[in-house]
């Protein structure tokens, strides 16, 4: 698995000058106690000879690289090139990788096969079958947590993307923050064109989550050339390259672990800095964000952006198009919010329609690019949720301010709500307008969206009659469906420290004829307009309110309480109750047709505190059959969308002659096997132990440690791991960090998608 890994000390390698490091040890190397002290692959007084190994290998004596596993020495060119043996002549796509024959339509490819977006299937994932997505027909959705380096929502396996904006130190100096952002010479992808003499960059990472992540070696690569290293955690470096660096980390603390740039060369400075989870050094680029992260987001029809691409208090104002943040930029994090092209690819790999909120100072010029973007790149079946800003009635919000600014200057009205009222009403049709003209002819995949404060119905009515006709350029009006347990924290705050859990349960029942009440009167209001409705954020609210609105101000008891009522079994039934309603009310009233009637779940991830416990899960990873919230959602699901498949009916994976699979024997009984005759005869594994409802899936195959893996997905669509070794004939359980760490190894053969099961599926059944 970690074969790639070459472990020399040091003084193999490294030829120790008795002069100063000259030229920065030809920035081969780190300069140490005034001598160079080379990279792997370099030797030499100041580090200038070069054994080609680029990151990837150790000298060997006669100046020439030993290579590490999955490179070869290629003599002509003096250097470590990829090696694999690849049947069909195809070329390598990375060290002992081999490519696909067909370009992956809407997928990637992995050892010489394509890896579909969900829904797709076919050679080279080009066929379109709804029939085997886990959303088909879903009107449940999913806002995003936002991006930052304390964020528990692991998006990405390179965790620089999640990483802190620069903090500036000096040598000699203590401070943690020498304050010197401003005066910074960056590059537009935000890296460092140069550096004073002592000047040093840090960033934090992985910050409160390091405790639930499986630790272990971390790859980080980097183009150009500078020193950099890793602290704040226990970790040495077991192989210092020139590009590439891999770092153990044994044990991570809740501070995360720190990324400091010492030294970059203005000639060819340090960019592209990645961070890999260990595991992913080879896959990140193709499969970029963390497969915890996606697996429990599935079954959702849609996915709202809003924080991800941090709509609240967007920066700057204006905001143009060369502002903000792409896949290059040195963190994903900040108030420019993530790179749209990763919404898109998320929305694409999921296949789930992406909402975007449009930043409240963006100018039409960055609107239009935006909608050009998405245009391109989405995929063809999915529709796009449009929404100007978020919220922007909400006083603590900075886009409300804005938009309060804008409308006075306009003289839209002499009350300052009104004129942002107005404004807001306004720049939301400007911005409609816009992306209708991008998308010309395809503008039915457009379902712009009209938002304003539930809570005050007759507030929201004058937002939407201060549009006047502009109305119909929407497609919908926008609600929350958060419930409280009748305000539990607030009205009862005394009562509840001492209430049980099922007396506070009982408390929101009284929710439920509460939203019935709203429900009926937005009905009412959308029906007029000839609108649907949709939720654009909604599920348990319950927390002490006065922790936002006042600046933290809390009862620690109350907190305490409220933060243990979301976190058990007694939240599963209120969250089933409040979605059944709105689905009875919304989404099965034949003016709703998909895609409104959208329950909008806030949100995925985040840990709970007193500001909320709006996170469906505390940190990516956790096993959601422990966790009541995800319980009761994933059981309305399951309960209203029946028939939508939990995973394949087949799946088998390919290695020479033999065949493995895993598909449905008899009538919900999963079964894996092997066989060598395309399937007409299987030998089976050992049985499998499954309830009714419950599928396996069979993800991939090591042929060096001879290990299948294989994920037993559950009525509730959550998974439990398994490793099946074909000699040592056992199961055993992964903790999924693992499952997916040793799956992402490049030995593994990937499924084979499906529609391409050859003669399998016949005999299989699978058809
Ligand atoms: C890290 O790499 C070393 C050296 O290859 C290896 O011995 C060790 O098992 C690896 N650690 C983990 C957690 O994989
Ligand atoms: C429904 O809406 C119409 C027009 O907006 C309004 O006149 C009527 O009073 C509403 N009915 C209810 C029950 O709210
Ligand atoms: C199935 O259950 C039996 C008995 O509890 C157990 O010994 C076996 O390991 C289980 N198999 C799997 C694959 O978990």
């Amino acid at each position: 698995m970690h074969g790639i890994l070459i472990i020399t000390t040091f003084a193999v390698t490294a030829t120790v000058a008795a002069a100063v490091c000259n030229n920065e040890c030809n920035w081969n190397g780190r300069c140490i106690k005034n001598n160079c002290q080379c990279f792997q692959g370099f030797y030499g007084n100041d580090c200038s000879g070069d054994c080609g190994c680029q990151g990837y290998g150790r000298c060997a004596s006669d100046q020439t690289c030993l290579c590490a596993d999955g490179w070869k020495w290629n003599p002509t060119q003096h250097k470590c090139a990829w090696d694999c043996q690849c049947m069909n002549g195809e070329s390598c796509i990375g060290p002992g990788e081999c490519g696909c024959t067909l370009k992956c339509k809407y997928g990637a490819c992995r050892n010489g096969q394509c890896v579909c977006w969900e829904g797709y299937k076919g050679v080279d994932c080009s066929q379109y079958d709804s029939s085997i997505m886990m959303n088909k027909d879903v009107a449940v959705g999913m806002n995003l947590g936002g991006i930052s380096y304390y964020s528990s929502e692991v998006k990405f396996v390179d965790v620089h993307k999640l990483s802190q904006q620069w903090v500036t130190e000096r040598d000699g100096r203590h401070d943690w923050n020498t304050n010197e952002q401003d005066t910074l010479h960056l590059r537009a992808d935000g890296y460092p064109a140069s550096l004073e003499p002592g000047q040093k960059l840090l960033q934090l990472m992985f910050r409160g989550f390091g405790p639930h992540e499986e630790m272990g070696n971390f790859t980080a690569l980097y183009d150009g050339e500078g020193i950099i290293d890793f602290g704040l955690t226990e970790e040495h470096i077991l192989y210092d390259g020139k590009g590439r660096m891999v770092v153990r980390m044994p044990k991570i603390g809740s501070g995360g672990f720190t990324l400091t740039i010492h030294k970059t060369n203005p000639k060819n400075p340090l960019r592209n800095i990645r961070v890999l989870i260990p595991g992913y050094e080879n896959v990140y680029d193709r499969f970029p964000f963390h497969p915890a992260f996606l697996e429990n987001l599935k079954r959702y029809s849609e996915l709202r952006f809003m924080d991800f691409l941090s709509t609240n208090g967007h920066k700057p104002e204006p905001t143009t198009w060369a502002d903000r943040n792409t896949p290059d930029s040195y963190t994903q994090e900040g108030s420019r919010g993530g790179a749209i092209e990763y919404m898109i690819q998320l929305a694409n790999t999921l296949g789930a329609n992406p909402w975007f909120n449009i930043p409240h100072a963006a100018t039409d010029d960055y609107v239009k690019n935006f909608a050009q973007l998405v245009k391109q790149t989405l995929r063809p079946d999915l529709k796009v949720y449009l929404e100007y800003s978020n919220e922007v009635w909400n006083g603590i919000f900075r886009q409300t301010k804005y938009s309060r600014e804008q409308g006075l200057k306009l003289n839209l009205d002499s009350q300052q709500w009104k004129a942002g009222q107005i404004y807001y009403g306004r720049r939301s049709a400007e911005i409609v307008d816009i992306w209708n003209q991008v998308f010309g002819s395809d503008k039915d995949k457009l379902y712009p969206i009209f938002a304003w404060q539930t809570g005050y119905k007759d507030y929201y009515r004058q937002a939407v009659a201060a549009l006047g006709d502009k109305i119909k350029k929407f497609k919908a009006l926008a609600l929350t469906g958060y419930f409280n347990c009748d305000q539990a924290a607030d009205k009862h705050a005394k009562e509840i420290v001492s209430m049980s859990m099922s007396q506070i349960q009982d408390l929101c029942k009284k929710d439920v004829p509460d939203m019935e009440d709203y429900l009926h009167y937005y009905l009412n209001m959308s029906k007029s307009h000839g609108l649907q409705l949709v939720m654009y954020e909604g599920g348990p609210g319950v927390m002490e309110s006065g922790a936002i609105a006042h600046f933290g101000q809390h009862t620690q008891a109350v907190t305490d309480k409220a933060i243990a009522f979301n976190k058990d079994s007694h939240m599963e039934q209120p969250i089933i109750d409040i979605m059944d309603t709105w689905f009875k009310l919304v989404t099965q009233d034949p003016s709703n047709k998909s895609p409104g009637g959208l329950f909008n779940y806030f949100s995925y991830t985040s840990t709970p505190s007193k500001y909320g416990s709006w996170g469906m899960l505390e940190y990516t990873g956790e096993d959601p059959k422990t966790v009541p919230k995800f319980r009761g959602v994933q059981r309305f699901i399951t309960d209203h969308y029946k028939s939508n498949p939990l995973g394949p009916k087949c799946s088998f994976v390919k290695a020479g002659a033999l065949a493995y699979g895993c598909f449905q024997q008899t009538t919900g009984v999963f079964k894996c096997g092997q066989s060598d005759n395309n399937g007409r005869s299987w030998s089976f594994y050992p049985s499998f132990n499954q309830s009714q409802g419950e599928f396996l899936v069979l993800d991939g195959y090591n042929p060096k440690t001879f290990s299948l893996y294989v994920r037993l997905t559950d009525t509730m669509g959550a998974n439990s791991y398994y490793v099946y070794n074909i000699r040592g004939m056992k199961w055993s359980t992964l903790q999924v960090f693992r499952y997916y760490e040793e799956e992402a190894a490049y030995d593994l053969l990937p499924r084979l998608p499906n529609g391409v099961y050859d003669n399998l599926d016949a005999h299989a059944h699978c058809a």
